[in-house]
């Protein structure tokens, strides 16, 4: 990679950490690998995020705002634009500058399956999707339910669905796609989007752009959010939050199936009880439980309240099979 052919640039977490760009980078540098990335700042866009109800609102405008900054820093020495899911407007500067733009997607294949096709099943559905509980068909994915689909998907109108319509109706505009999953994890998925298919695109038809799988690229210094926790091998003691699954007395991970606490388990050999806390989830325990059979299901009562036995009792089976 020569000097500032790459200029990568996300403001997906711009919510939660304005500002705290000055870390990461000084971290990216301070480690002895050999880099030849120069980071280029964007001025600040004046907006005030009190002002926002919601986080995609803010994202929608900053991405659109900085469309232009981005023009000024890119130089004509570039060959190619990679950027992420959120940064959709960026793709009209690539098509200025005549050079291909990519798309990094730090999901799965399944999800980026899903994903080119949303647009379609959306505009071909006039209720709202928390509504219907008719099956979808994505090839390559198991059979869904609608009221299944990712949580900001649910009602239509609103901002937060607006946006994600946006951010996938420009999925198979880019040159390509780069997945954070290997081939062996996600094989019906990866053999789909490798021979490319067909998705709706309006009166027309696109064809799948190309795909590399760069995975497993596992955030370790995250912690694993609250909401997952490791148990320990013999007395299913339970761990909150923390690192460190590759070790040796973790026996198992009760996970609500985020994509980066699943390819740290998958990738450490851990096997995983799938509890489920957002609707999106439901997809990954769909995979995880029925084509890998990497996760066994906690079973919910009918209030969606997971009882303490049943846990415990998910946990034991874990533990007293191979
Ligand atoms: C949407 O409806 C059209 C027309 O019936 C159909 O060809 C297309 O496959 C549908 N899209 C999806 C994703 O199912
Ligand atoms: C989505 O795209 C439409 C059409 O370009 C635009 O009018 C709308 O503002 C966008 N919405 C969001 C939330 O990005
Ligand atoms: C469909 O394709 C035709 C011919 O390539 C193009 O002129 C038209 O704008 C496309 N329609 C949409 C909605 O993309
Ligand atoms: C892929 O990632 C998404 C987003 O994190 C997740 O909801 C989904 O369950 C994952 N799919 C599989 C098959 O694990
Ligand atoms: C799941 O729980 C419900 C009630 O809480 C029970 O009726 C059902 O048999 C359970 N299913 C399994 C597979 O354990």
């Amino acid at each position: 990679m020569t000097r500032a052919s790459a200029t990568q640039f996300s403001s997906r977490r711009a919510w939660k950490n304005l500002g705290s760009t000055a870390s990461y980078i000084a971290a990216f540098f301070a480690t002895t690998l050999p880099i030849s990335i120069s980071f280029h700042q964007l001025p600040p866009i004046p907006l005030d995020p009190a002002s926002y109800d919601s986080p995609d609102a803010l994202t929608s405008d900053l991405v659109n705002l900085n469309n232009v900054h981005v023009r000024v820093a890119l130089t004509s020495t570039l060959r190619s634009l990679i950027i992420d899911l959120f940064c959709y407007p960026a793709l009209e500067i690539a098509a200025h500058l005549g050079i291909p733009a990519y798309n990094f997607f730090t999901s799965n294949a399944s999800c980026l399956a899903l994903y080119l096709n949303l647009p379609s099943i959306y505009r071909n559905t006039t209720e709202n999707f928390k509504d219907v509980d008719t099956v979808f068909h994505v090839p390559c994915l198991p059979p869904t339910l609608l009221n299944h689909l990712p949580d900001t998907t649910l009602l239509k109108n609103t901002i937060e669905c607006d946006f994600l319509i946006n951010c996938t109706a420009h999925l198979a505009k880019s040159a390509g796609n780069i997945i954070n999953t290997f081939e062996t994890l996600e094989p019906k998925a990866v053999k789909a989007l490798s021979l490319g298919f067909s998705i709706p695109d309006g009166p027309n038809q696109t064809q799948t752009p190309p795909i590399f799988c760069v995975g497993p690229l596992i955030d370790t210094h995250r912690s694993i959010d609250g909401n997952s926790f490791w148990i320990r091998e013999k007395r299913p003691k339970v761990l909150v939050g923390g690192g460190g699954v590759g070790h040796d007395s973790v026996g198992g991970f009760v996970t609500h199936c985020g994509w980066n606490s699943v390819l740290e388990s998958i990738c450490t050999g851990v096997p995983m009880v799938a509890w489920l806390l957002y609707a999106e989830q439901k997809l990954n325990k769909i995979l995880l439980l029925k084509e890998l059979k990497l996760a066994l299901p906690v079973n919910e009562s009918e209030n969606g309240l997971v009882r303490a036995e049943e846990v415990e009792k998910r946990v034991r089976e874990l533990m007293e099979t191979e």
